[in-house]
């Protein structure tokens, strides 16, 4: 029987393209889930629902298409609770790389943040952030790392200081912007907690040295949550060429410090804190694992600051009710030329609400990442041995099962403590944000001089969202401001 070329294509169409299309819809399953469902059937236990993708990519562009193109993140998840139930808010799945469960309730994130025992961090960007520092380091070196961090940016005593230092800088950014009358609150805000991060970590000053660590960071942070792909043209390897840099520049600092000895400065900074310390047998880090933290550090504590303050420009433009209510507050506190004091911010009950209803909302860690050390049981689920959990903070802030329209921002909702587990823009357990009560502060510091001296407007009230690498407005939220 002779083939004609069109029946070929013919079957080509109907039989082989299916065929490809079906063993790419399935190629993850059975190279991921299958083995484990195998595994499960002798325990009793199931893997919970979920898809895994197509290969390599997995779910990547499904969750792109919510995340990036359509500009609903939260649909994301509401896919899939309406396809396969609410499954004690655990789906696999595979994103950023990896085979991964999907943890989107209170419960499942609680149990996991908890279980360092059972989990370990699992960033998929430690090459970015670094091997040695905080973000990475898991048992006795992290907790080493960790307490020394809190030492220095989470304590009564420490955030009494930094509220003094971080002023001047806001107060001059903020007459800056009103001389200029309309700004971009996204690059000034990130411009301004750089130069506090820059003096209270490394003891640097305003100037092109720091404008350039701003940029090499922002590269940085570009390339944590984005798919690890190191060729050129890529976010992460982009983010890596930037690592480079900013460690030949900490390089230069640290050897710097060495050769001139403390005296050489006029505060003891983080830098100069990591340099000295000692482990129980007096062993001093070595310089790749300071580099490794103080990069950690300002990765962490940078870009979800100056998110937060941006967020806060944002909703208070909208809601001005809110804005009048603080206003008032704060001229209670305002002393002649005297800055605020930690001490008068904790006393500022509406304020502290906005600044936690702000924080809510912005969800600049929308989730963060582990990886099971173990097959790991959760309510009859199993997440299998080395896969990772990504406990999806977002949806707990978002869902209208946890937050009463939860869209809406609205302070009131912190007269009374939110519902068990819902709240974790934090994280939680023992790796839960050691500079919470830092950003916490700076957000409150600034909505302090911001209220009590200008006025200011969205210039595109109606701007669209992005939602990465981060949430926000499209335009960054533009604002014409000036002095009251
Ligand atoms: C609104 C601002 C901030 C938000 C929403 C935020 C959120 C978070 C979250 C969710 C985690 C947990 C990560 C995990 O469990 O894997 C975390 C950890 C961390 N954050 Fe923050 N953070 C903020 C500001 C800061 C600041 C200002 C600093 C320091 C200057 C900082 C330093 C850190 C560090 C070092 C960790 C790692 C802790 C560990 O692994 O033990 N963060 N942050």
């Amino acid at each position: 029987m002779e083939i004609t070329l069109s029946g070929m294509w013919m079957a080509i169409l109907v039989g082989i393209v299916p065929l490809i299309g079906w063993a790419m819809w399935w190629w993850n399953y059975f190279r991921y889930a299958l083995p484990v469902t195998f595994r499960c059937s002798g325990d009793g236990t199931k893997l919970p629902l979920g898809h895994m993708g197509i290969p390599f990519y997995g779910e990547m562009l499904h969750f792109l298409w919510y995340f990036k193109f359509v500009n609903r993140p939260d649909d994301y998840i509401n896919h899939k609770r309406n396809k396969y139930g609410g499954g004690e808010g655990l789906y696999k799945t595979h994103l950023f790389g990896s085979p991964s469960i999907i943890a989107c309730s209170p419960s499942a994130n609680k149990f996991i943040l908890q279980s360092e025992d059972k989990f370990s961090t699992g960033w998929p960007a430690a090459e970015i952030i670094g091997r040695n520092s905080i973000l990475s380091l898991q048992g006795s070196s992290h907790a080493r790392i960790r307490s020394l961090t809190v030492k220095t940016i989470n304590q009564p005593d420490t955030l009494r200081r930094i509220a003094i230092m971080v002023q001047p800088r806001i107060i001059a950014a903020l007459q800056q912007w009103s001389k200029q009358g309309r700004v971009v609150a996204f690059h000034e805000a990130k411009k301004v907690t750089f130069e506090n991060i820059g003096k209270y970590f490394c003891g640097f000053e305003p100037g092109p040295h720091l404008d350039t660590l701003d940029e090499l960071f922002a590269g940085m942070i570009k390339g944590v949550r984005s798919q690890p792909l190191n060729i050129p043209g890529t976010s992460y390897h982009y983010a890596l060429q930037c690592r480079k840099k900013v460690m030949a520049i900490f390089t230069k600092e640290i050897n710097k410090r060495r050769v001139e000895g403390d005296a050489a400065r006029a505060e003891y900074d983080l830098l100069d804190q990591l340099l000295h310390l000692k482990d129980e047998e007096g062993m001093e880090l070595q310089d790749g694992e300071v580099l490794d933290n103080i990069v950690g550090l300002i990765i962490a504590g940078y870009e979800s600051t100056s998110l937060s303050i941006m967020w806060a420009l944002y909703y208070l433009a909208k809601f001005p009710n809110v804005l009048e209510k603080l206003r008032e507050e704060h001229m209670i506190v305002t002393r002649n030329g005297d800055f605020i004091t930690r001490d008068d911010i904790l006393k500022l009950q509406y304020t502290n609400k906005v600044v936690e209803e702000t924080i809510r909302l912005a969800n600049v860690s929308a989730f963060v990442f582990r990886k099971a050390k173990r097959d790991v049981e959760f309510k009859g689920y199993k997440i299998p041995k080395g896969w990772k959990v990504i406990c999806w903070l977002r949806y707990l802030h978002t869902d209208p099962k946890n937050f009463e329209d939860p869209l809406c921002f609205n302070p009131d909702r912190w007269n009374g403590p939110p519902k068990p587990g819902t709240f974790l823009a934090f994280g939680g357990g023992p790796r839960i944000c050691p500079g919470n009560m830092l950003a916490r502060l700076q957000v409150a510091i600034f909505i302090h001089h911001l209220v009590i001296g200008y006025r200011w407007e969205l210039v595109n009230n109606n701007a669209g969202m992005t939602y990465l690498p981060h949430p926000r407005p499209v335009d960054g939220v533009e604002i014409n401001i000036s002095r009251m």
